[in-house]
């Protein structure tokens, strides 16, 4: 694997072939393993990113305290067949102040960034410049972060960026928690307690199933649930596939998604279910 921290080195490495690039903040778990493993499926040649980006870290956000395990991330890469780790510092990447930003579609001011104003600009920028760096056909992101899985998607089918977008199916412990790199902020008491975010959701698109009309009142009882069993819930929302739109009567394919806080450490998570009678989830 070639580890490679300059962008103008990076050029001359990578191979004419095709290339699928996995954009990474590091402190990889098998849910980035996973990601790599299904890279594999559609190009040659695959790269990884590992960059920290300030940019989409908001003032009091945990930029600083990230967690940053480079040497770890390199053998994990390198043991899984990666050809080439693309690491670029903060001055290779942002030389000048970032003064040209991608203003994501609407729908990037809801959910996610009602509660993170500015995390999708910085997200949806800094994609694009390693899109710019890295020149892939193809690009993965894991479904844990659905709403950014969106704004992507809709970033490359609106300024034509001739990439294919591709979502990799949530990777959960054996307890339902969903695997994150923020998992590490929490105690050993709270890592009893966060299944209960997945749990919830389960059991609220489980409702949804059997009651259509219910929607709200059952996302509304799922925030509750989770606030007595001492999260701080910023959503619960039950949203479409297609366009994390609010449901009609007649969308059947959703996502139940929720972000709460326990403890310091907050947590997102997403459910996608259809709401046919017979659907499982
Ligand atoms: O999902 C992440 O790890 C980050 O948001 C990404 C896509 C690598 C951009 O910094």
């Amino acid at each position: 694997m070639r580890v490679i921290r300059e962008i103008p080195l990076l050029r001359s490495v990578l191979p004419a072939t095709e290339i699928c690039l996995v954009p990474t903040m590091g402190n990889l778990h098998h849910g980035h393993l996973a990601l790599v493993k299904e890279a594999r499926l559609h190009a040659e040649c695959v790269a990884v990113s590992i960059f920290v980006n300030r940019l989409q870290f908001g003032p009091h956000e945990d930029f600083d305290k990230y967690p940053r395990t480079f040497s770890e991330d390199v053998d994990k890469l390198e043991a899984a067949g990666v050809d080439v780790l693309f690491a670029p510092d903060e001055t290779s990447l942002y030389p000048a102040r970032q003064t040209v930003v991608v203003t994501p579609p609407p729908f990037a001011d809801d959910l996610e960034g009602r509660f993170r104003p500015g995390f999708f600009h910085g997200v949806a920028t800094v994609v694009l410049k390693l899109f710019n760096c890295v020149h892939p056909t193809v690009a993965i992101f894991g479904k844990k972060d659905y709403q950014q899985l969106l704004v992507i998607q809709s970033m490359v089918e609106q300024l034509n960026v001739p990439i294919s977008i591709v979502g990799s199916e949530i990777v959960r412990d054996s307890d339902g928690l969903a695997l994150s790199s923020r998992n590490t902020y929490l105690s050993k008491e709270e890592r009893t307690e966060a299944p209960a975010l997945y749990a919830v959701l389960r059991k609220a698109a489980r409702r949804i199933i059997d009651n259509p009309g219910d929607v709200l009142p059952t996302c509304e009882q799922a925030s509750q649930e989770l606030t007595h069993r001492g999260w701080r819930c910023d959503y619960i929302e039950a949203r479409r596939r297609s366009d994390l739109g609010l449901p009609e009567r007649e969308d059947s394919n959703l996502v139940l998604l929720g972000a709460a806080r326990l403890g310091n450490t907050r947590l997102i998570d997403n459910i996608e279910f259809n709401t046919a009678p017979s659907a499982a989830l």
